[in-house]
């Protein structure tokens, strides 16, 4: 799959302000991948394609959990949590998408422990995009250039702190994420 046809695709599934998002994740990710030595190509088509199954119907993506199968935990969890490796499921099915593409599409909401750079990138990117505008973001954006692996720790920091802020369940994916990369030189 080519850059355009996931722009075409992304247009058409998205609504704008999400689409505008997405703009912002693709021009953030670029702009890490070429810092940290990564393939551009790549995190331009991965951050394009992140966010792909936002939108789809809960039960619908909840059917993918169980016939794929993914972690059933992912049922007893917040519904924002599915969209990541659900859309990369649907992805991988209906595109030729390389593997390293599908990954970073699968992780950039919980992480998980060892993922690549071009996953890291993508998870810090998605959430450091210029649309963002939330308390930290700024300091975020400094960490990213400073050091990738910090920015990865200093955005599950801020998930992790939000959730614990919200009295609500913590996806065990998200905190194991957080275990591999706070000490890890
Ligand atoms: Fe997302
Ligand atoms: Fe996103």
């Amino acid at each position: 799959m080519t850059y355009e046809e996931a722009r075409t695709l992304i247009e058409q599934t998205l609504p704008e302000k999400r689409f505008i998002h997405t703009l912002g994740v693709v021009e953030t990710a670029e702009r890490l991948a070429l810092k940290y030595g990564e393939n551009v190509e790549q995190a331009r088509l991965a951050a394009m394609l992140h966010d792909y199954a936002k939108y789809i119907d809960r039960e619908e993506m909840r059917r993918v959990v169980v016939d794929e199968p993914l972690d059933p935990l992912l049922l007893e969890f917040d519904d924002e949590l599915l969209h990541a490796p659900v859309g990369a499921v649907l992805l991988d099915r209906a595109y030729d998408l390389d593997a390293a593409v599908v990954s970073a599409i699968k992780n950039h909401t919980t992480g998980e422990p060892g993922m690549s750079r071009l996953d890291q990138i993508i998870f810090v990117a998605d959430a450091i995009e210029p649309n963002r505008n939330y308390p930290g973001v700024e300091r975020l954006r400094e960490t990213a250039d400073a050091s990738l692996e910090e920015a990865v720790v200093a955005t599950l920091r801020q998930t992790i702190h939000h959730l614990l802020n919200k009295s609500v369940r913590i996806f065990p994916l998200t905190i194991e994420t957080y275990n591999y990369f706070v000490n890890t030189p």
